[in-house]
């Protein structure tokens, strides 16, 4: 297999080569205005505690809502949403969910709300911050999850397809994940 070398600039990434879940996080200020921010930068940190993380920017209102609150939601986009999410960054904090058509629901268990059209939500504490570089790491522990009940009653095989998560691969261009699952030989869905 020749190989060619690929540039060491993400942005001139085509193609990708670190496709990220694209997600709405929510929070509020400390006065409870919400905010919705879409992110794809998410990954794990760790199992125990169950902690995710995520790369912002230090001073964008989703980072000090957290800063302040302690806490923020994250909400899976699918297809259908997603052309919404692109489009809400014209508009700020509240004006943003106005305007952009997203609907958000109070969480169970932090101070943050759920984006309701969303198909599964993580609620989060915060756990940690790092800034690297011109990224500002924050981590947050787990602390409730939901998944809408048509995906959790479905056979497992049909699970992802009705999940429908999507992910960023460069700008403007998305991949689905519904349908080209693949199975390695411990686990079979089929
Ligand atoms: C699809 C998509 C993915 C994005 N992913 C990230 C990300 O991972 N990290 C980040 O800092 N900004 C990301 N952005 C940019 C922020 O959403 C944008 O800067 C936003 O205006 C920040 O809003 P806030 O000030 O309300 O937090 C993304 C934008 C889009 C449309």
């Amino acid at each position: 297999m020749k190989k060619c070398e690929h540039p060491v600039d993400k942005r001139k990434w085509y193609p990708s080569l670190i496709p990220g879940v694209v997600v709405l996080v929510s929070t509020c200020d400390s006065e409870g205005t919400p905010d919705i921010t879409p992110k794809s930068w998410l990954q794990m940190a760790s199992f125990e505690p169950l902690v995710l993380m995520f790369s912002g920017t230090k001073d964008n209102t989703t980072e000090k809502n957290i800063m302040e609150n302690k806490c923020f939601c994250v909400n899976f986009l699918d297809p259908s949403n997603i052309s919404k999410a692109n489009r809400c960054i014209q508009w700020h904090g509240a004006e943003r969910i106005e305007k952009s058509g997203f609907n958000i629901v109070k969480s169970n268990r932090v101070n943050a709300p759920l984006v309701s059209d969303c198909r599964a939500h993580l609620e989060c504490n915060l756990y940690d911050t790092k800034q690297i570089g011109s990224g500002f790491i924050v981590f947050g522990e787990i602390v409730a999850a939901s998944v809408w009940d048509k995906v959790l009653t479905a056979e497992e095989k049909d699970r992802y397809s009705l999940l429908d998560l999507i992910v960023y691969l460069e700008e403007g261009v998305f991949s689905k994940t519904d349908n080209s699952i693949y199975c390695d030989n411990r686990r079979d869905l089929s």
